[in-house]
């Protein structure tokens, strides 16, 4: 167990969506600070180099989380490969821009499978692990859900993806009260704009772009994101459950006409 409050040392993670972005970003910071990481997303040949890169204490598993028996099996191998499972980053998340009358039922579908539907089954399929001490007494445990400033506040062109991301919202709150009696915390962060290769496709912003001194109304960096994750799976937040905390440099991102 970790002596650092801010810490997640000798904690045992799974970061969805982890060969790019925010989570892979988040999974070389819960490394550096002496966790171990099962990194997942849809490729085996995207996320075995971020496990390689990490080193001993990362272990890749190909999981699309929209499919239940592919995250059953991320959920059975991390506890074979590390024995348990105190945290659960849902990252893993995709959108495209549309307006809403284009959006086709296939669209609509896809973005909320990923990025809602993604979130209930990770969780639930993990919910038996985090919740398991062998001393009978609290875990501990921690889910952390990536939402977004758009599942907060309306988002034209996007309306698929901010109702799914408001959805992880209300999941977060609606699980934080059933799961608070079991020591399981959840919680949830609500990004702005942040320099990532999914934000380069959708929006053609890239990291290149983020001029941190010249940018009031600043692009953020995933490091920014890891740092409040990290808090979230860390015992320093241990009062804080069923919040979503939004890191988005300013207080509505909708006003940023610089993006
Ligand atoms: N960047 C932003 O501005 C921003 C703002 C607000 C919220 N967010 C949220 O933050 C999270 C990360 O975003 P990002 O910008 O870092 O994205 P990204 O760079 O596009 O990375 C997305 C990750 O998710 C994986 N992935 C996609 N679909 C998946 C699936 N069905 N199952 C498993 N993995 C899947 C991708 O890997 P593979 O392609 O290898 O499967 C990749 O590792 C997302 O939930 C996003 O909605 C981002």
């Amino acid at each position: 167990m970790t002596t650092d409050q801010f810490g997640v040392t000798g904690k045992i993670a799974i970061v969805t969506g982890a060969s790019s972005g925010i989570g892979r970003v988040v999974a070389e910071r819960f490394a550096e600070d002496g966790a171990n990481v099962v990194v997942c997303s849809r490729e085996q040949d995207n996320v075995d180099p971020v496990a390689e890169a990490i080193g001993e204490n990362a272990f890749a598993v190909e999981c699309d989380v929209t499919d239940r028996k592919a995250v059953d099996s991320l959920v059975s191998a991390t506890i074979s490969e590390f024995g348990g499972l105190d945290v659960l980053v849902n990252n893993a998340g995709a959108s495209f821009m549309a307006g809403f009358d284009d959006i086709s039922p296939n669209g609509w579908r896809k973005v909320v499978d990923i990025n809602l539907t993604g979130t209930y089954h990770c969780t639930q399929a993990a919910g038996e692990a985090l919740k398991k001490d062998s001393e009978g007494g609290r875990t501990g445990g921690s889910v952390i859900n990536i939402a977004s400033v758009a599942g907060q506040q309306g988002s034209p062109y996007m309306s698929h993806y901010g109702s799914a991301k408001a959805g992880v919202i209300n999941l977060t709150r609606s699980l934080a009260f059933e799961w608070a009696g079991s020591g399981v915390r959840v919680n949830c962060v609500a990004p702005g704009f942040v320099a990532t290769e999914g934000l380069e496709s959708q929006m053609g912003i890239s990291a290149d772009d983020v001029k941190r001194e010249e940018v009031e109304r600043r692009v953020g960096l995933c490091e920014e994101i890891a740092d409040v994750v990290q808090f979230l799976a860390s015992p320093a937040s241990s009062y804080v459950v069923g919040e979503t905390i939004t890191a988005a440099g300013v207080p509505d991102i909708m006003e940023s006409p610089e993006l």
